[in-house]
């Protein structure tokens, strides 16, 4: 968006101001405030339920804030998800949300179509303008699944994808629509250790590509090694908020939420999670971490 405040590099990118999200009797988020600057990497963490996702609902326009305002590079956000979009926010979602039946490409290029200026007249006539700007697509769709490692697998159903590679996919269709801002929700659930690292380095080559991120996950080790600031909720409230150094050495969110410290050896907890992974596979159980069926459906 080109307006005179997006070019001020200081202001906020989004701002999020008294965020309040009432379901009937239950306040799910309680006068919320929360920044992310340009550049930056901000995390979101607390406890099941404490109102990350309906939170990041309301940032999207999927909900409108029982009270409170967001706006993103100074101007207050439409609550309506397809102009959130346009106007430079893009999310994944917690349950995946692909379109299954179509192909990885697709789906990515289907990402993109908020970009697209192309006219429907111009589609259906398929003259030279609508060839240019398709083929300006594929590329672009072709370029975002190079980037996030998916482009051999371009003509594949996203459907028969693994469960990491869809997550993945998720994350380049939001990126087709040219985000300034990228909100990701659990982008690591269900993932092994390999591939949440991959998924860290994803989100520092994003960031680098000068797209500010705000990340859920419940991974710590994930959170304290990518984050710039990192917030955390307990029921619906904002607990605090600082660098990883802060909020993983406060009394209280190790109470509300952490349990124990961090593993003073990150080697010897990922051999434990590996461990646990390996005998998930041989017992068929789930492993810590990964997320079942009835939790994906939330
Ligand atoms: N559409 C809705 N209608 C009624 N209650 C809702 C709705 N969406 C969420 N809630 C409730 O709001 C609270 C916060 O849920 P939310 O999904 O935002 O938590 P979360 O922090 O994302 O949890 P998790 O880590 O398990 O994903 C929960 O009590 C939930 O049941
Ligand atoms: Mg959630």
């Amino acid at each position: 968006m080109n307006t005179p405040m997006s070019t001020d590099t200081t202001a906020p990118l989004l701002h999020a101001s008294g965020v309040i999200m009432r379901f009937g009797g239950l306040t799910a988020v309680r006068n919320v405030e929360l920044t992310v600057n340009p550049g930056e990497i901000v995390g979101l963490i607390g406890p099941n339920g404490a109102g990350k996702t309906t939170f990041f609902n309301c940032l999207t326009g999927l909900y409108v804030p029982t009270e409170g305002s967001v706006t993103y590079r100074g101007k207050v956000l439409p609550p309506k998800p397809h102009l959130v979009t346009s106007a430079g926010i893009a999310r994944t979602f917690q349950n995946i949300r692909l379109f299954p039946n179509m192909t990885v490409l697709e789906n990515v290029l289907v990402g993109g179509h908020t970009r697209t200026k192309e006219g429907l007249f111009s589609a259906l006539l398929r003259g030279p303008g609508f060839k240019r700007a398709e083929k300006a697509a594929r590329d672009k769709a072709m370029e975002l699944l190079e980037f996030t490692g998916l482009a051999h697998k371009a003509d594949h159903l996203s459907r028969n994808l693994p469960y990491g590679e869809q997550r993945k996919l998720e994350i380049a269709r939001a990126l087709a629509s040219d985000p300034g801002l990228l909100l990701l929700d659990e982008p690591t659930a269900g993932m092994n250790p390999q591939e949440t690292r991959a998924t860290e380095e994803l989100v520092f080559a994003i960031r680098d590509r000068g797209i500010a991120v705000l990340v859920i996950e419940h991974d710590m080790r994930f959170i304290f090694n990518l984050c710039d600031r990192v917030a955390v909720l307990v029921q619906g409230e904002k607990l605090i908020e600082g660098t990883p150094d802060t909020v993983q050495s406060d009394e209280r969110v190790i109470a509300a939420y952490i349990g124990t410290p961090m593993e003073d050896d990150p080697g010897q907890a990922e051999a434990a999670e590996v461990e646990a992974a390996e005998a998930a596979t041989r017992t068929g159980t789930p492993a810590a971490g990964t997320t079942t069926d009835e939790e994906e459906q939330r």
